[in-house]
Parts: C-alpha cells; sequence; structure tokens
C-alpha cells in the first residue's frame, strides 16, 4: 500500500509562489547581510501587515527563532515559563538555556499544550524574585498554535500578558504555526501579537509552505537593538539574506500564508469530523489548526503503521497526524477509511 503521509507539516512540498520568489531574486548583484532592497521591503511590508514597526530577522530554523530569541529576553540567570509540551521543552535540546547562556526553562501547568495564567501567576509568585539563590523570572514562551494542536484565543493571550506584565516579564511567542492560528481565528495579525502584549515572535514559514527560512519579528525596539548581536554570535545571520526575504515576501504577500494555512486547517478538520464519533477513537485535544492527537487501542495503532500509515507514535494507543498545506482530499479519505477499518482491532 502506498504511504499516507501524516508525519509533519515539514514533509511537505515549498509552495511554488516561494520557489518563484527565489528564482526571481536570483538576479544581479546585491549588498549582504540584509543590506538589500528586498529586506527593505520585507520590513515594510511586516510593518504594514502587523499595524506596528518591526524588526524582522530571517532565520534557518523555528529552534533557532525561538532560542535567540528567547536569549535576547532573558539572562543566563533567568527563568522562562512555558508549558509542559512547548516545544522550547521537549524538542530543542537545550537551545533555549545553551543560547541564553544558562536561561531556564520552566514548564507550568495548563491543558491542551496552553499555559493556565493563574498557575503562571503562582509559580512567578513563588519563584523567589530576588533571592541570589534563585533563577529569576524573566519571560513567558506561548506556543501558537499550541504542541496539542488547539489555539490560544486573543483573549486568552492577553490574558497571559497581564500576568507578565504585573511582574514585569516579556511575552515571546513560538508562532512555528502562527498562520494556522490567525487563520482559525481569523484576526489579525496585530490582534493575537503586539496588541494582545506579544513583545516578540517566531515567525513559522517553512511548515507552511516555505524551503529553508522561519523569521523572528520584534515589536518591542529595545529587545530589537540586542537581536542582531545575538544572532550574529550564534552564526544565524544569513549572507544571502535577498533569498530569505525573497521567501517570507512572497509568503506573506496576497494572503499566500493563510491560503496555505486554511488548506492544512480544513484537511484536519475532515479527519476531525470523519473520526471524531467513531467508537474506540478518541482525540484528545480540541483540532483547532492542522495537527490531531489520537487514541485508539494499540493494535489499531499496529495495524495502521503495516498498511503504510505514516505518523509520529507518541506512546502504545496515541499518535500524532499532522496535515501539510499540500496534504489531499484522497490522502484524507483513506486515511479516514483505515482508522474506520482498525479502530476495533484487539
Ligand atoms: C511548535 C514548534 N516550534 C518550533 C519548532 C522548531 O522548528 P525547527 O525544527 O525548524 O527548528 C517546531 C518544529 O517542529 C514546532 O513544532
Amino acid at each position: 500500500m502506498a504511504a499516507l503521509e501524516f508525519r509533519s507539516d515539514n514533509c511537505g512540498r515549498a509552495a511554488p509562489e516561494l520557489i518563484q520568489a527565489l528564482v526571481s531574486a536570483n538576479e544581479g548583484s546585491v549588498l549582504g547581510y540584509g543590506g538589500d532592497e528586498l529586506t527593505k521591503q520585507l520590513h515594510a511590508h511586516l510593518s504594514e501587515l502587523f499595524e506596528h514597526p518591526v524588526k524582522v530577522f530571517p532565520v534557518p530554523t523555528g529552534t533557532g527563532a525561538n532560542a535567540l530569541a528567547l536569549a535576547a529576553v532573558g539572562s543566563p540567570f533567568g527563568a522562562v515559563y512555558c508549558s509542559p509540551e512547548a516545544h522550547i521543552n521537549t524538542s530543542e535540546c537545550n537551545a533555549t538555556s545553551f543560547f541564553g547562556s544558562g536561561l531556564k526553562v520552566t514548564p507550568v501547568h495548563g491543558v491542551d499544550g496552553k499555559i493556565d495564567p493563574l498557575a503562571l501567576d503562582a509559580a512567578i509568585s513563588n519563584a523567589g524574585k530576588g533571592q541570589a539563590h534563585k533563577n529569576q523570572p524573566e519571560a513567558i514562551n506561548l506556543v501558537q498554535a499550541t504542541d496539542m494542536g488547539a489555539v490560544y484565543s486573543v483573549s486568552e493571550v492577553t490574558a497571559i500578558s497581564q500576568v507578565a506584565r504585573a511582574h514585569g516579564l516579556t511575552v515571546h511567542m513560538d508562532g512555528a504555526r502562527f498562520a494556522n492560528a490567525v487563520a482559525t481565528l481569523g484576526c489579525t495579525p496585530a490582534e493575537l501579537t503586539w496588541k494582545a502584549g506579544v513583545d516578540i515572535l517566531s515567525f513559522g514559514v517553512t511548515k507552511n509552505g516555505g524551503l529553508l527560512t522561519d523569521a523572528i519579528v520584534v515589536f518591542n525596539p529595545d529587545i530589537a537593538k540586542k537581536m542582531g548581536f545575538h544572532l550574529r554570535r550564534a552564526g544565524m545571520i544569513w549572507s544571502k539574506m535577498r533569498f530569505a526575504s525573497a521567501q517570507i515576501l512572497a509568503y506573506v504577500q496576497d494572503d499566500l500564508w493563510l491560503r496555505l494555512a486554511r488548506q492544512s486547517n480544513t484537511s484536519a478538520l475532515a479527519i476531525a469530523n470523519g473520526i471524531k464519533n467513531l467508537e474506540g477513537v478518541k482525540l484528545i485535544a480540541p483540532v483547532q489548526a492542522n495537527e490531531l492527537f489520537v487514541e485508539m487501542n494499540p493494535k489499531a495503532v499496529d495495524a495502521l503503521i503495516s498498511d503504510n500509515v505514516l505518523f509520529y507514535r507518541r506512546g502504545p494507543n496515541l499518535f500524532r497526524l499532522v496535515c501539510r498545506w499540500d496534504t489531499t482530499q484522497d490522502e484524507i479519505a483513506q486515511l479516514i477509511a483505515l482508522v474506520d477499518r482498525h479502530r476495533l482491532k484487539r
């Protein structure tokens, strides 16, 4: 049986518009390190998109974006609070601590990959602020969409930012799937970020049709001043920046980023609708972006694997499915049929 690809949005193709943008950018000579016209245009365009003057720093990976954004807002003796499932806590190999020169990742309670504002307030209040023996609360990391496929509403982001502000902390959003969240909420990028108290954003591109770049978008000019030094020290400033900027420009132009995200979101919702009422199948988190977390008995999960459905297993009876912008109707129909066929296997 041909493989059905649901491992990651990283497994998808790049959008043809971005490939074309690279080809178009491949003309003549221009200054490196962001001194080129396309990078200037990128700043203007994202400032318009976010309705705020922003500084944009294209970086090769989401991990780089997160770790360096946090390094710029934290200190070697600081703590950054996040959900237990947050990518910086589970999957980035201590990059935040490494680039933050000791900055400690500190999970606080929440559901569906979110942070609970009350738990956050309690954790910061009890952290021992001002005591030399304790690390010092400095930043919050919100993942949007979350690592469980849920989406923070604007008011949920605002509630967390208010806790952060009350304690003098900075708010970072890991927006590896920011497009998916904006597409779901139908809000503006501004409403979901700086207007809701976010200071700095990891702006995902690669997972949603990009090929080699994400970006750090900084809303607070004091943070932006330090960013370049952190990036250069980490070897994360593209020298041929025009090719990164060209990609991101094409990504946001004519709402391409939202169209791509709507495609993967719609696919995830179609799968959720196709399997959620089946006996033996349980969705363990709301499907609000392009990821599904599914529980079935272990034999049923084994059977899906034998039938060449590709996904990441998170436990004997738990697995994650991720839709790409280019997931097809046929793949969705085949997956639903296989789940239905195997769900009661014991
Ligand atoms: C929520 C989230 N943040 C950050 C990343 C890191 O991206 P990269 O693998 O490009 O470093 C990922 C990748 O899976 C992710 O899912």
